[in-house]
């Protein structure tokens, strides 16, 4: 390689290929003849055919070749699966897996990750040898929240980032273009399959000015969810612009866009900054710092680039914020919470204060609130709520622990958890309020929908930065304004907090602490994946039959749903989320939150062969024992939601070939392609009232089946009787290929 810079430290032998994506986005420039935002340029220069890709932003798909893919240990579990049925020998582009999300929050850190190690053992298990053995990157439990690992030693400015998260995002900190995906599409990109993505729409936001005081990051991103709401960014990338962009740290850059996902943002960027040279350079990457400087004059929008909206943002003016309950966007300025909070009757005392996860536990974060809590032990002022930080990463938790501030927090009281999402994703063993019991609780983590946390729906959740959440935490009070308010301490003083201070970066350099990551092996041949057969959390996937080149005739239609599907109506979460690696046992919670229009009951269907009643699953369980392919058809916006590929996964598993219905989420419909499903709809939608239960469902055509070309469906009722009527599919060339061989891994599989 030309440019010989690595990407990551960790892997010497892959390249940060600036020159490829220069000689794009000139090749765009060229066609378009117009100025390019900044995710523009990261997003075309990564295209796969820059010369013939259609390109229009909110219409075109655009086929991308990103640079790297991450996973979390919830979601890599069914995308290495999928990435083993397909039976390559090894990932196609750099890809790491995160051992997060699993971890229980219950005593501390230590003891707590003990336990997991112990309870998920055989997840672990089976993703370390998987890694090794396919060539992934594997960060053992304890080493930290992927998007910290991936700020510390992935991201670089114009890198193309998919990951198994919602949060993926965190990375526009260091100027990556950083996507949150579902698994199927990350095993298509570590097959080396294009990576396909709408062309997202623009968002511009302007920051001038610069954060004093008590304001920061945090608020920037807390004050852009108010403004745009929970759907604001959806199908659009926000990029930030301006002055102000210049006075903020990476890692609060990161804070910044890591929430953007909040906003259903496609993700959020920030254009190359001095602070991110300093980042680099901190975390012992000069040589990334001075390419990406070179490269600087791509890594900004150019002059009059042409945003969908415009945002803009007076940091100097900014003042903290506090967002919840229950939904991020519910936006209150510090200074009117005593009264809005009075107003709506928000319980007053905050029960627990928790700082840290992937959105806000950098050196900087970690230092400002530990700042807070040395003046807080000075005057003698005790913690009023349980007060726990949980860092992001061992390099966080390590330099932290040698500069003080873990020790200042724990002399206060406070409880350091492992280096983990624990509480963020609900795995918390909270004790100190039964569950039902109303209460706020507050937190620096991005999300706060109910329930999230604790599992209890009583629970209030806010949002706000970690100086505010740590302030809080000793007033115990959600009336209270650390800007203008006093405590009392116990000597009878009043105690007012100064501003809180701190640390972009650490002066002694970072502290790597334990090493927690396990390099892919140069020989990996003799490694075996091993999976219990008998295990219910973990199961090999066989790969689907291929068409037997006829059309379907006379199959049983399964459930025909009435109103709203969502991916967690056809495959909840929940306690369901420990079987995410098992089709097999995950498949019984298939379509059990859809409603039978039969009915009008959930989970309740007529077997149409023994005229019996019976759960969802059950019943396409027992077609499948008699190799009876079956039907779904359904309503409007079918499988919106996430793109978890369980959705369709466990419908082919269980026997299911067609899903005919009004309209479908877009994600949704590739997924069932993606496992040889044929997503199909209405194109006269008043012709799903001719659908009736008992009928039997044929689709013609598949012989002739051909992109854009409309398919029959015959209807042939209990007399005889029978009902035609056309339906129209989106398949295009490739897609065809999946299905003919069953599935897209099979195809992948044979080429
Ligand atoms: Fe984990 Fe919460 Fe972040 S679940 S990845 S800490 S959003």
């Amino acid at each position: 390689n030309p440019e010989g810079i690595a990407m990551s430290r960790l892997e010497p032998n892959t390249y940060i290929k600036y020159s490829k994506i220069h000689e794009n986005i000139n090749i765009v420039k060229k066609r378009l003849n117009r100025p390019l935002t900044l995710s523009e340029k990261i997003v075309y220069g990564h295209l796969d055919d820059p010369i013939n890709q259609d390109i229009v932003r909110g219409e075109s798909y655009l086929n991308l070749r990103p640079d790297r893919v991450i996973c979390q240990d919830a979601t890599a579990q069914m995308a290495l699966l999928q990435f083993i049925s397909a039976g390559l020998p090894q990932v196609a582009v750099p890809s790491t897996v995160h051992c997060d999300h699993l971890i229980q929050a219950k005593i501390d850190g230590k003891v707590d990750l003990a336990e997991a190690i112990k309870t998920n053992k055989e997840v672990y298990d089976f993703l370390s040898s998987a890694c090794a053995k396919y060539g992934l990157g594997f960060w053992k439990p304890g080493s930290g929240i992927i998007h910290q690992i991936v700020i510390e030693n992935y991201a670089f400015p114009g890198a193309l980032i998919i990951g198994t998260d919602s949060h993926t995002p965190n990375a526009g900190g260091l100027g990556s273009v950083a996507v949150g995906v579902g698994g199927a599409d990350a095993v298509d990109v570590m097959a080396n399959i294009p990576w396909e993505l709408k062309c997202p729409k623009v968002i511009g936001v302007k920051l001038t000015g610069k954060l004093s005081g008590w304001a920061s990051p945090k608020d920037v991103i807390l004050e852009v969810a108010g403004i745009l709401t929970v759907k604001g960014g959806t199908g659009a990338i926000v990029e930030y612009f301006g002055p102000g962009v210049e006075t903020i740290s990476a890692t609060g850059m990161g804070t910044i866009c890591n929430m953007g996902a909040e906003i259903g943002a496609t993700t959020s960027l920030f254009p190359f900054t001095e602070s991110m040279v300093r980042y680099l350079e901190s975390t012992n990457r000069s040589d990334i710092a001075n390419a990406s400087r070179k490269f600087s004059h791509n890594l900004k929008a150019d002059e009059g680039a042409h945003y969908d909206h415009i945002i803009e943002i007076d940091l100097s003016k900014l003042e903290p914020r506090i967002n919840g309950p229950f939904t991020p966007d519910l936006m209150t300025p510090i200074s009117k919470l005593a009264a809005t909070s009075k107003a709506n009757n928000w319980p007053d005392k905050v029960s627990v204060g928790l700082i840290g996860s992937c959105t806000n536990s950098s050196y900087e974060d970690m230092d400002k609130s530990a700042s807070l809590v040395k003046q807080a032990l000075g005057a003698g002022l005790p913690l009023k709520s349980v007060f726990t930080i949980t860092p992001g990463s061992e390099q966080v938790r390590a330099t932290t622990e040698r500069d003080g501030m873990l020790g200042t927090f724990r002399e206060a009281g406070g409880v350091v958890l492992a280096n983990a999402c624990g509480p963020c994703i609900g795995q918390w063993d909270r004790q100190d309020v039964p569950k039902g019991t109303p209460n706020t609780i507050i937190t620096s983590y991005n999300r706060n929908f109910t329930g999230r946390n604790d599992g209890n729906i009583a629970t209030h959740a806010f949002v706000a930065s970690p100086e505010i959440v740590t302030a809080m935490s000793f007033a115990g009070s959600l009336s209270f304004n650390p800007m203008t308010d006093t405590i009392t301490t116990p000597s009878g003083k009043p105690f007012k907090f100064t501003p809180p201070t701190g640390s972009e970066l650490p002066s002694k350099g970072f502290d790597l602490g334990e090493d927690t990551f396990q390099h892919p092996p140069a020989e990996s041949s003799g490694i075996e994946v091993t999976v219990d057969p008998k295990s219910k959390r973990l199961q090999l996937l066989a790969p689907f039959k291929a068409w037997d080149g006829k059309d379907y005739i006379n199959m049983p239609i399964l459930i025909k749903v009435k109103g709203k599907c969502t991916t967690d109506h056809i495959s909840m979460a929940g306690p369901w989320l420990k079987y995410r690696g098992h089709l097999d046992n995950i498949s019984n919670n298939m379509l059990i939150g859809a409603i039978n229009s039969e009915n009008g009951e959930a989970n309740k269907i007529r077997n149409q062969f023994t005229g019996e009643w019976g759960a969802v699953p059950d019943v396409a369980r027992k077609y499948k024992a008699q190799d009876i392919p079956w039907v779904v058809v359904g309503d409007e916006n079918y499988g919106e939601g996430s793109s978890r590929e369980h959705a369709a996964l466990e419908v082919r598993h269980l026997g299911g070939v067609v899903v005919l219905v009004k309209s479908f989420a877009r994600i949704h419909e590739t997924n069932l392609k993606k496992q040889g499903v044929i997503p199909v709809t209405f194109a006269n939608p008043a012709d799903y009232d001719l659908i009736r239960p008992d009928d039997k469902f044929s689709l013609l055509g598949l012989t002739d089946f051909a992109p854009g070309k409309q398919l029959t469906v015959r209807l042939t009722r209990k007399s005889g009787e029978t009902v035609e009527f056309p339906v129209n599919q989106s398949f295009n060339n490739n897609q065809l290929k999946w299905f003919k061989a069953g599935s897209a891994l099979n195809y992948m599989k044979s080429h």
